[in-house]
């Protein structure tokens, strides 16, 4: 997703500006660029490419002053190139947008009636000319941009700069997060607290419609035509770049980093001596509750989806779950007592935050699992559960994934006590079998070359199937998904028993098939499904525990042996060697592992 920044500063700003747009780079992007008011004129700087380009071309020709904004541009409207790069300006406003203005040909067909001449295919350019035309009929800033918000439609925020006000910026967010941060005698706006870590703490984050003026000495801040109050809080995010370690990639270092988090995120929901659940009070009554409707995309979809399995099957709790792109469109009757769950890394993605607003429209409480409670979401929900997991810089989520899944066998566990589906003692047990992760996490690592060597093979295919049963199958439909959007090499996660019903088709020995089985009690199930693949020439490469390989290892291409562990938190462990597969498919491929092809970190658009 885009990435904005603007900085009203003491001296010249375009390295902080830079340094902010590195901070966003995890974001995803294809084009960058700044603009800077030098004797109250708009000079930009403008790259396609990573942000070294644009450092490059800043060596070259260095912009100067104190007032400017900045972008990295995920290209929506318009291919990526340089002259489609933010900023876009006329001679009196430049203008960077992250989002969709859904009406901007409406607009620019308007506004090129009235002489504008329009130099880019995007949709953000129709933003400088309308507030150009504004002014130059006379509108204050604060007019034009009140007149501005009220014609455009669409899903956006904006960092705006006047050619003749070096002493002000506006800033706009409708759907898409916006930053207020505040400096000593300097303010800044950025699309995240991230980005204004290095410069302050003290943050604000702009509510929909809302739009602000900033100057040196503060903010006004307007909903519609309004003047609003908004909170101005401390944000814990510290002000050092988060780098990769002594790891190639960050996608690397956050596997890595797995354990720890994994324990990090346990010790905020488990009691290890009582070994007992404790959350924190919740907005519904577990006991009482007639369904959970769970919602999410992509990873964190997935998450729910095993959340799904463990919560009908230990907490006897119905769960409807849905991908948020589909649920918030199909007008799902929700029951009166039921309650609505989100799962989402960012806390910024669109389609999910969609499907909160709708759940909470028909009275539903939502409970969210973030990483980022102080995101959209986390400001818009009952509850957070916060996965302890430490920034998530590479797109491909990974230590988000699986402490998504710590807290989520967590709530299961205190649903199925609740609903005294489960006794203290087996409580017991599977606290104990979750605060044993971290440990097993730490032991399936040492995998790494063993997974290496097969990833060569699989990196060679051009199709490959993951198949997987029970709370298995959405690690084996994860486990497609992290080897597709990293390697693009075609993959499908399949639930074993379905095979014999279409894909077996495509079994031959061109295609990997990886098959994700714990010895847990549908182990029997899915080995009559693997010895059906290997009849027709299927490759199978086989992840389970020692009483797995013993049974089938020989059956299979490769096989990785994992840890024994009580089948309840398997799902989180067998999480790991999938994770670790696609990685180095993707590192044998070359292709960009932290920022994959068209992919952004947090999808705010629709
Ligand atoms: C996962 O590897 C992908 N990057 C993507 O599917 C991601 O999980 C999805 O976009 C949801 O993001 P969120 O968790 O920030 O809501």
């Amino acid at each position: 997703m885009c990435g904005i920044i603007g900085i009203l500063g003491k001296g010249d700003v375009s390295n902080a500006l830079l340094d902010g747009l590195r901070r966003l780079e995890y974001r995803g992007y294809d084009s960058t660029g700044i603009a800077t008011l030098v004797n109250s004129r708009i000079e930009r700087r403008r790259a396609k490419g990573k942000i070294s380009n644009l450092e490059v071309l800043l060596q070259k020709e260095p912009l100067s002053g104190s007032t400017g904004i900045g972008h990295t541009r995920w290209a929506t409207h318009g291919r990526p190139s340089e002259n489609n790069a933010h900023p876009h300006a006329t001679d009196k406003v430049a203008v960077v947008h992250n989002g969709i203005i859904e009406n901007f040909q409406e607009l620019r067909d308007e506004l090129s009636k009235q002489g504008h001449v329009f130099t880019t295919e995007t949709d953000t350019e129709t933003v400088a000319h309308l507030l150009t035309h504004l002014l130059a009929q006379g509108k204050t800033p604060e007019q034009a941009m009140a007149i501005t918000m009220s014609r455009l439609q669409g899903a956006f925020s904006l960092a705006i700069m006047f050619a003749d006000r070096s002493d002000l910026m506006a800033g706009a967010r409708r759907g898409s997060p916006l930053a207020v941060g505040y400096g000593d005698g300097e303010m800044f706006l950025g699309s995240d607290a991230m980005a204004l870590a290095p410069y302050t703490n003290r943050i604000c984050y702009l509510e929909e419609d809302d739009w602000a003026l900033l100057t040196r000495d503060g903010a006004t801040i307007y909903n519609g035509d309004k003047r609003v109050n908004r909170e101005v809080r401390q944000t814990a995010l510290s002000g050092a770049l988060i780098g990769k370690g002594n790891y190639r990639h960050f996608m690397m270092k956050e596997i890595a980093e797995q354990p720890t988090v994994i324990g990090d995120t346990l010790q905020a929901f488990v009691n290890p001596l009582a070994r007992r659940i404790e959350l924190p009070k919740l907005p519904v009554d577990l006991a009482r509750l007639s369904r959970l409707t769970i919602v999410a995309c992509g990873t964190a979809y997935l998450a729910g989806y095993v959340a799904k399995y463990w919560l009908e099957k230990i907490a006897r709790l119905p769960v409807e779950i849905d991908v948020a792109s589909e649920f918030r469109y199909r007008a799902a009757p929700l029951d009166a007592d039921g309650a609505t769950l989100v799962i989402s890394q960012s806390g910024e993605t669109a389609d999910t935050l969609a499907a909160l607003r709708y759940a909470k429209a028909q009275g539903h409480k939502i409970l969210a699992v973030l990483n980022v409670p102080e995101s959209t979401i986390g400001r818009e929900s009952d509850l957070v559960l916060h996965t302890l997991a430490g920034p998530e810089i590479g797109v491909a989520s990974t230590k988000a994934f699986t402490t998504q899944l710590v807290v989520l066998a967590a709530l299961a566990i205190a649903t199925a006590r609740a609903r005294g589906a489960i006794d203290a003692k087996r409580e017991a047990e599977l606290s104990a079998a979750l605060l044993e992760v971290p440990a097993r996490a730490a032991e399936v690592l040492n995998h790494d070359e063993t997974l290496k060597a097969i990833a060569l093979k699989v990196a060679e295919a051009r199709d490959v199937l993951f198949l997987g049963r029970g709370a298995s199958y959405p690690i084996a439909m994860e486990g497609a998904l992290k080897l597709k959007e990293i390697s693009y090499i075609h993959a499908e996660g399949y639930a074993a028993g379905e095979m014999k019903h279409g894909p077996i088709a495509l079994i031959d020995e061109t295609v990997p098939v990886i098959v994700v089985a714990p010895s847990d009690d549908l182990f029997e199930k899915t080995a009559s499904n693997l010895q059906e693949v290997r009849a027709r020439g299927g490759r199978v490469i086989f992840f389970s525990d020692a009483d797995g390989i013993r049974r089938l290892g020989a059956e299979a291409m490769a096989a990785v042996e994992l840890p024994k562990v009580d089948p309840f938190v398997a799902p989180i462990l067998y999480a790991i060697p999938v994770q670790l597969l696609a990685y180095h498919a993707a590192v044998a491929k070359g292709t960009d592992v932290d920022q994959p092809r068209n992919l952004a970190k947090s999808v705010t658009v629709e």
